[in-house]
């Protein structure tokens, strides 16, 4: 038997296989009456979405979609679906698909009735504030990857197409109203999207774990994700139909989005600029990095992750736990080298650069500098 729960932390989730079929419901529930579906290009034509326009239409909520949508989302993505929104007189989003989806379309549902411009409101300082947090239509969440948890997040990622560097868009708001968590809709996934997302997951677990910032409520959601993620990763890339190592993999994914509250770290502050110029998935590329940094933030880390090792079931403390991981990785087929993603070694300084701006370097336990950064590119290309 898989799980099937009701939560409302941190937002109103529904959580079980085949729960889809209260999508139509949830929506009015949240005060959706005409409903945009957004999602991205690959998912558009697949059974999972369909069905999921087959329940809206059923339920005489229309059967919408936007899909305009680009694996690493950018802002004419969002112009394109705010026009969507705007033509078709929608009154709410369902964020549906892996973290493009998700977060192009909680973008949607936020930006559509803002004034200013959306780099306004970068997650700095108390940017979210020029928001007006009235004009901003409900958004449910369903996720189809178990990685991001951008289901349950109050942020989104956007790609700036100038410059090509990330930016992380934040509001209260952006948490969804009602999240629909139903692994099943996960069974389809490629095999690589499989490994690349539930990395994306155990990393955001890890780097929350290791961030040295004051907040033991994140750190044991962090720690049981983990655990979660070493036991069922390997169960559903052996049998992608598992359907209770999948729930498990989702549960594991919404908890890292909860727990990286805490803080990210080097991880995410080198995969957003590799992401950004060279368009790699997300979470396979913090697969690839995670050692290296393992290593170098060691001096901080070693008696934190000895007792993760301890609670996962992992011997021979922090070398257990980096052996653990190297493992990890070859068992799911996750490239040793950066240059298996096609990473060059041309643009390393502007990648250092673009790493240590980025907001998740702060969370990073051992300070980063200009040069144990480019050291890391180094390593891992
Ligand atoms: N908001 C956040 O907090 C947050 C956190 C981490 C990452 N992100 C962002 O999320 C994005 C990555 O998301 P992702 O890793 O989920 O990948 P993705 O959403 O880009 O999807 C990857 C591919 O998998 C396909 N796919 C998704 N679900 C499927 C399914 N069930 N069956 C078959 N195919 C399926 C998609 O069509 C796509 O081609 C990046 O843009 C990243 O920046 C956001
Ligand atoms: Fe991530």
């Amino acid at each position: 038997m898989s799980p099937r729960a009701n939560w409302s932390y941190p937002t109103a989730i529904r959580f079980g296989a085949g729960r889809i079929s209260e999508l139509a419901e949830a929506c009015l529930t949240a005060g959706i009456k005409l409903p945009l579906l957004v999602t991205d290009r690959g998912l558009a034509s697949l059974p999972i979405t369909q069905q999921a326009l087959d329940i809206l239409d059923a339920a005489g909520l229309g059967r919408a979609m936007f899909s305009d949508v680009d694996p690493n989302p950018n802002e004419k993505n969002l112009a394109a679906g705010i026009a969507a929104f705007k033509a078709g007189g929608h009154d709410g989003v369902i964020a549906f698909g892996g973290g493009s989806g998700l977060d192009l379309g909680k973008l949607i549902a936020f930006q559509a009735g803002q004034t200013r411009p959306v780099w306004d409101f970068e997650d700095i300082g108390d940017w979210w504030t020029r928001a007006d947090a009235k004009a901003i239509a409900p958004i449910i969440a369903v996720p189809t990857t178990a990685g991001t948890g951008s289901e349950v997040g109050r942020a989104g990622v956007l790609t700036n197409s100038d410059t090509h560097v990330k930016k992380i868009i934040f509001h209260p708001k952006l948490l969804p109203a009602i999240t629909i968590c139903d692994p099943e809709l996960t069974v389809g996934m490629p095999r690589i999207i499989t490994v690349g997302t539930g990395m994306d997951a155990f990393a955001h677990c890890l780097e929350a774990y290791s961030s040295p910032f004051y907040h033991p409520m994140s750190q044991g959601i962090a720690l049981e994700g983990m655990r979660l993620v070493k036991d069922n990763l390997p169960l559903v890339v052996a049998d992608g139909s598992n359907i209770a190592a999948r729930a498990e993999m989702m549960s594991a994914a919404a908890m890292g989005a909860v727990a990286f509250q805490k803080g990210l770290g080097a991880i995410h502050a080198l995969s957003h600029p590799i992401g950004a110029v060279y368009n790699t998935h997300h979470g396979m590329t913090n697969a690839v990095v995670m050692p290296p940094v393992l290593k170098l933030n060691r001096p901080e880390i070693e008696e934190r992750i000895a007792r993760a090792a301890d609670y996962m079931g992992i011997a021979g403390g922090f070398d257990g736990f980096y052996d653990f991981v190297l493992k990890l990785r070859a068992d799911l087929g996750v490239p040793d080298k950066l240059a298996a993603l096609g990473v060059g070694r041309d643009r390393i300084d502007e990648m250092t650069a673009m790493a240590l701006e980025d907001p998740s370097a702060g969370g990073n336990p051992v300070k980063m500098t200009p040069e144990n950064t480019k050291a890391l590119f180094e390593a891992c290309i």
